[in-house]
């Protein structure tokens, strides 16, 4: 007669995960996977939790876990990990008050964010998609003097709201362009980590100076719709507006008016309200460079990511205090 082997901890994932994370997670864990990789109600996240006495769940910013259903999430459950480093999506405090460890990814997915940013400023200010369009379309009539003319990026003020990690690497990387770098953040930054940059001490002042102005503000009760008519106006006219933080903090109707007016000359967009279900009108508008929030998406930052999420449990479930812990 073998001895019983001794149950592995079930871990569900919502989402498919790199292949490297997986065969990790596999070489230790019974994990639940996501076969089809379509997004799955919450309601069934909690069923595969409670049907497998799933000790972790790993989530994405796809999966909403409100109150309610963390509420309804089974006691075997001790951690909730996101593969991501915005945690809007999740009730933190809901989850804390039932005991349980919510995790982040925060620092691995700095550059690659920072360098989406960059490309957002430069599709949007130098007309990329347009250019590009008219490429593919076949209605490129030859090189003319005033074709197509964009804005020039040296000597530009960049305002950065949110002067965090990402906000920070976007600063590093503007100046390499020639711009002016202004930034607002709940609290100024110590010289060494303001990269030669102008603190605003509100948002409205940064707006004022904000030739291009770069979102990296997370989505809180307080930065929702920030950007909206009145925000707008305040921008200098033609300015450029970039986001990779979270939809929500821009009021889309206002934003597409600015955009459609001419008000704004363009703005580079990776992150929407109830993506993939973006405002219809992005779309028609030719003053606008838009990404399928692809912030993280490289190979490397996201097996890094994953590497953050693996560290999670692993810490979680021999007793310690994961490093990421929210
Ligand atoms: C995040 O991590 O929060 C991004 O939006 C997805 O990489």
């Amino acid at each position: 007669m073998t001895a019983a082997q001794p149950a592995r901890p079930v871990i569900v994932l919502s989402r498919r995960l790199p292949p490297a994370t997986e065969a990790e997670l596999t070489g230790q864990y019974t994990v639940i996977t996501n076969t089809d990789d379509t997004p799955l109600p919450a309601a069934e996240l909690v069923s595969r939790c409670d049907r497998n006495r799933a000790v972790a769940l790993v989530v994405t910013p796809t999966d909403r876990l409100s109150a309610e259903t963390i509420s309804t999430l089974p006691d075997s459950l001790r951690l909730i990990a996101t593969f991501s480093v915005g945690y809007d999506h999740i009730d933190i405090a809901a989850a804390k008050a039932r005991g349980l460890t919510v995790t982040n990814t925060p620092g691995v997915l700095t550059d690659a964010t920072a360098d989406i940013a960059l490309l957002l400023i430069l599709g949007a200010a130098r007309r990329a998609s347009e250019g590009e369009r008219e490429i593919r379309s076949a209605s490129w009539t030859g090189w003319r003097p005033t074709h197509m003319m964009g804005t020039h990026l040296g000597g530009r003020r960049l305002g950065i709201l949110g002067m965090g990690r990402i906000g920070q690497a976007v600063a590093v990387r503007a100046r390499a362009f020639g711009m002016e770098i202004h930034y607002h953040n709940r609290s100024r930054l110590p010289p060494d980590q303001e990269q030669g940059a102008v603190f605003h001490p509100t948002a409205d002042s940064l707006l004022t100076v904000s030739d291009v102005l770069s979102l990296h503000c997370p989505a809180t009760a307080e930065t929702t719709g920030f950007l909206d008519r009145d925000r707008i106006e305040r921008l200098p006219p033609g300015a450029i507006v970039v986001n990779t933080a979270r939809g929500a903090v821009v009021n889309d109707a206002d934003l597409i008016t600015a955009l459609r007016s001419g008000r704004l000359a363009a703005a580079g967009l990776d992150v929407f309200a109830g993506e993939p279900d973006l405002h219809p009108d992005y779309r028609g508008l030719s003053n606008t460079f838009l990404l399928p929030h692809l912030g993280s998406a490289t190979v490397e930052t996201r097996v890094a990511m994953g590497a953050c999420v693996i560290d999670s449990i692993q810490s979680d479930l021999s007793g310690r205090s994961p490093t990421n812990a929210l």
